[in-house]
């Protein structure tokens, strides 16, 4: 009381309206702030996608060395939607009738090839360079699954969709080729993963015409389920296509396999390899095993990592088995919302093939296994 009585005495009127003034413009800005806050913060009002997207230009602004740590966030956020939209792309084609699955198949695959190389194209930092490392084959071999998990490294930046440039492309130059890679830092590895350059006569070729230092992962895995795999793939597009045991067989009387097929072309691993090693050492070719990608992913890209001279930062942290999908998946990143599988596409329940069939597949591949364990120096125990 005494107080109020000696300050309202002693304080002048026009002060006090002062500080009443200065307490009701805090209040109201401290007010404004906090609607401020709960309103940009909040998914319904701005999608999450619009907020990454905010934080990321954002982030395009600082210093290129937080720049290269903090894009790489924003790169996993995109990602994240381009894996859910393939899986969106694959339901729809699921939806569809028999007739018209290949063509829903293409339109939806194009939206999502779409949406990836722009994914690739996005950052307006770096330069766009000729890849130093490719992942070259094989078909159904667990590449996309390799390519999807080396480019979370922030040393990494890939190319989301297939080129296909040194079979079906190269004629439209390096300059096309070029154009079409994300942007990179000096510091990172340009990347692209096109299976069918593995059994492609003039890729080695054309590859060490770019550079001869080009580095070559070829992700391998038994060629039997190799071509069953390839075999459910085709069909899941092409459902009138005669049945496996009348493609593998030239004559199934006598087990004669029909090697003019493509998709058991393609497991005579070392057949190719020798085409490869006339234009690379071995030791610029890096073989990953596509089974050990699903039971040990973290150690397969261990090796990947080393292989590209990488620092080892992709690890057993990053995967979980999901059990719906019954594969390892990518576990949410830390700034992304989503854990990460991939598509409908891979991982697909395959074809039920007699069993003696299969077995007269392993003993055609059985020697050129043996020719390729030797040659590599490791035995991929598929016998
Ligand atoms: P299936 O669909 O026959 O199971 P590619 O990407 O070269 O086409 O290879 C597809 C294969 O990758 C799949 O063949 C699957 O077995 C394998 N794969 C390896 N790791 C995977 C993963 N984490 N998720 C899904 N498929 C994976």
């Amino acid at each position: 009381m005494a107080y109020r009585f000696l300050s309202s005495r002693i304080v002048p009127s026009s002060n006090r309206l002062n500080r009443r003034f200065i307490f009701i413009f805090t209040i109201s800005l401290s007010f404004t702030y906090l609607c401020y806050s709960i309103l940009f913060c909040s998914g319904t009002i701005m999608p999450t996608q619009r907020l990454e997207e905010h934080r990321c230009i954002h982030l395009k602004n600082m210093g290129s060395k937080k720049l290269l740590q903090k894009s790489h966030y924003c790169t996993i956020s995109a990602k994240a939607r381009i894996i859910s939209d393939e899986t969106r792309a694959v339901g729809l084609l699921n939806l569809t009738g028999n007739q018209s699955k290949h063509s829903a198949f293409q339109k939806t695959q194009d939206v999502v090839d779409h949406k990836q190389s722009n994914n690739s194209n996005s950052p307006k930092y770096g330069n766009k360079k000729l890849p130093n490392a490719l992942i070259v084959g094989v078909k159904k071999g667990g590449t996309r699954a390799v390519l999807e998990f080396i480019r979370i490294h922030p040393d990494v930046r890939a190319l989301g969709t297939e080129p296909h440039f040194f079979d079906r492309n190269y004629d439209k130059g390096f300059d096309w080729y070029r154009g079409l890679m994300p942007r990179t830092l000096d510091s990172q590895i340009t990347m692209e993963k096109t299976p069918s350059y593995f059994v492609t006569r003039e890729a080695p070729r054309r590859i060490s015409n770019m550079s001869r230092e080009t580095k070559l992962i070829v992700v391998v895995r038994n060629p039997v389920t190799r071509v069953i795999s390839d075999y459910t793939q085709t069909l899941s597009k092409k459902p009138d296509i005669p049945s496996f045991e009348e493609l593998v067989f030239k004559n199934r009387s006598q087990g004669i396999v029909d090697t003019s097929w493509n998709a058991i072309r393609i497991g005579m691993y070392i057949l190719h390899l020798e085409n490869w090693l006339q234009y690379f050492r071995l030791s610029q070719i890096h073989f990953v095993s596509g089974e050990q990608l699903i039971t040990d992913p973290a150690g397969e890209l261990g090796r990947v990592q080393d292989f590209l001279g990488l620092k080892r930062i992709i690890t057993d942290k990053h995967f979980y088995f999901n059990r719906t999908k019954g594969f390892p998946c990518l576990k949410k990143p830390e700034s992304s919302s989503q854990p990460r599988c991939l598509g409908k596409s891979k991982g697909r329940t395959h074809v039920q093939i007699d069993q003696e069939v299969i077995e007269q597949l392993r003993e055609f591949y059985r020697p050129f296994n043996v020719k390729f364990y030797e040659m590599v120096g490791h035995d991929f125990r598929w016998d």
